[in-house]
């Protein structure tokens, strides 16, 4: 068997690896193994293309192989340890960028060093990968470059509203076609330079125009457009490994987000075009009128008498890291004979799953945890919802205000049960920057403070409910 053949067939192998680490993932139960054939594919994968690769370069191009892989697993590794949860997006926008950058570094060289064995058509679609390599790499890096400082709150989230911006991206892409026409009849590095300074504008563009509350479609997006890049970087490079795991994530990253999409009330294809997120009005909040207080004691008291409870997390019950008292709580209410189960919207905090991750790792069971859809008919014949850190997917201005910015976007109809607390540290807006009328409902009572603390509070609550009461002086007999 040649090294070629070894190699081919060491691809195969990893292609298959990386398909069985997407069914894997693609369920909380059996997203461990899918991690683990992944970094099993990946490492197949890496030895093959070394393998490969040391047929053709000296000694001193293996060791620099070495060292730059080296240097990336310690980067990664360690980025991988110290990320909170809660950052994760921008470090996969981030990682994303250099899949961006990485793609038009390889379409650049495929410009600069052409097989001297080309010619005649073959060059032409050479030259032709080299431009399409270029500007999806381009897109992908400025793109994610400005989600990682939107995620990060680097820069406002809030969407740019450039006059006429949906000409200048259509007039992105016209501009695009027509420079690689140029480009394959009179390939010249005037017009390589000029396709990728419109590809780094348009990437930039595309995702500033996009508003907080549409991101995690957006970083979605970016997740396929990284898939493609790597793909055409396979091209450039006739190595079918990257191919293929190029239009593995491509593909499901675009799957993704057409049911991200889905799940916000959103257009797909408006979504690619970055167009969606800013024409909606500025949500007409007006006066509110009173919120209402509960302590923790009331709290546990409310809960002492319900019947059946919702817990709605969100994005603050994982800042706090109050899962494992969420499901201490949980857990003493159901002995209690409660019905208690929970109440997933699909993107509650900053990433897909993030809130079923938070609450597997607090062991609570996966039969009471459910998803929006699921659970949506039954708020109203519930005695209290617990709104754990959720603002914007528990906002009911998404279905009654047509001029709110999350107009459309599917929520969790918290509001129709019969009594909501809400877990927050004050009255300020959800990530989408919009005011939440929830807040302001008859049945609707604030618990102000850190979401941890006050759980952990009610836990003492319902325990202190539970003591004997002792015999006051003079009442024994
Ligand atoms: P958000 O709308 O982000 O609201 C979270 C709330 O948690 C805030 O209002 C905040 O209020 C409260 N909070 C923060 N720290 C807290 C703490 N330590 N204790 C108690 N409360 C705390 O949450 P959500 O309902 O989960 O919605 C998610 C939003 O993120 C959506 O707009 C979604 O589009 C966006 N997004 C989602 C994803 C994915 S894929 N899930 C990715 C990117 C963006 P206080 O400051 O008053 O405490």
């Amino acid at each position: 068997m040649t090294t070629v053949t070894a190699a081919e067939a060491a691809y195969v192998v990893a292609a298959l690896l990386f398909i069985l680490s997407l069914a894997g993932l693609s369920q909380h139960r059996t997203s461990r193994s899918g991690v683990v054939w992944g970094i099993a594919g990946m490492v197949i994968a890496l030895a093959a293309t070394v393998g490969l690769a040391s047929r053709s370069i000296t000694a001193t191009g293996l060791v620099l192989i070495a060292v730059a892989t080296a240097v990336g697993a310690g980067i990664g590794l360690w980025r991988a340890r110290v990320v909170e949860m809660t950052g994760m997006p921008e470090l996969i926008a981030i990682m994303h960028s250099l899949v961006g950058l990485a793609a038009t570094f390889v379409g650049w060289n495929g410009y600069l060093d052409v097989d001297p064995g080309l010619s005649g058509s073959l060059l032409g679609i050479h030259h032709a990968e080299v431009f399409i390599g270029v500007f999806i790499g381009a897109v992908t890096f400025t793109g994610s470059v400005v989600a990682y400082l939107k995620l990060s709150a680097r820069i406002k989230s809030s969407p740019l509203t450039l006059p006429g911006k949906h000409i200048l991206n259509v007039g992105a892409l016209l501009a695009f076609v027509a420079l690689t026409v140029a480009f394959v009849a009179r390939p010249n590095i005037g017009l390589l330079i000029a396709v990728t300074v419109v590809a780094l504008a348009l990437g930039a563009h595309l995702v500033a125009s996009i508003g907080g509350g549409d991101m995690p479609v957006v970083v979605s997006m970016l997740n396929s457009y990284s898939g493609w890049a790597a793909a055409a970087s396979g091209f450039l490079l006739a190595n079918n490994l990257l191919i293929v795991t190029g239009a593995l994530v491509g593909s499901s990253g675009a799957y993704l987000s057409y049911i991200m999409c889905k799940a916000m009330n959103r257009s797909f294809i408006s979504v690619i075009a970055g167009g969606f997120g800013t024409p909606a009005a500025a949500a007409e909040e007006g006066e509110q009128g009173e919120h209402r207080e509960i302590n923790a004691e009331e709290t546990a008291e409310l809960l002492r008498d319900a019947s059946s409870v919702i817990i709605t997390p969100g994005y603050g019950m994982a800042v706090a890291q109050a899962q494992y008292p969420v499901a201490e709580l949980a857990r003493k209410l159901r002995e209690r004979g409660v019905e208690v189960r929970f109440g997933i919207h699909p993107v509650a905090g900053r990433l897909p799953g993030h809130m079923n991750v938070l609450l597997a790792e607090a062991n609570v069971p996966y039969d009471v945890v459910l998803e929006m859809d699921e659970i949506n008919d039954d708020f109203a014949a519930t005695s209290v919802v617990l709104v754990i850190g959720a603002n914007d997917t528990v906002n009911p201005a998404a279905t009654d205000n047509p001029s709110s910015p999350i107009a459309g976007m599917p929520v969790l109809h918290v509001w129709e049960a019969a009594n909501v607390v809400v877990f927050k540290r004050s009255m300020a807006a959800g990530y989408a920057g919009v005011q939440n009328p929830l807040f302001f409902r008859e049945n609707t009572q604030m618990l102000f403070g850190d979401a941890k603390q006050r759980v952990e509070d009610i836990l003492r609550g319902l325990d202190a409910l539970d003591a004997p009461v002792p015999e006051m002086a003079g009442t024994s007999r």
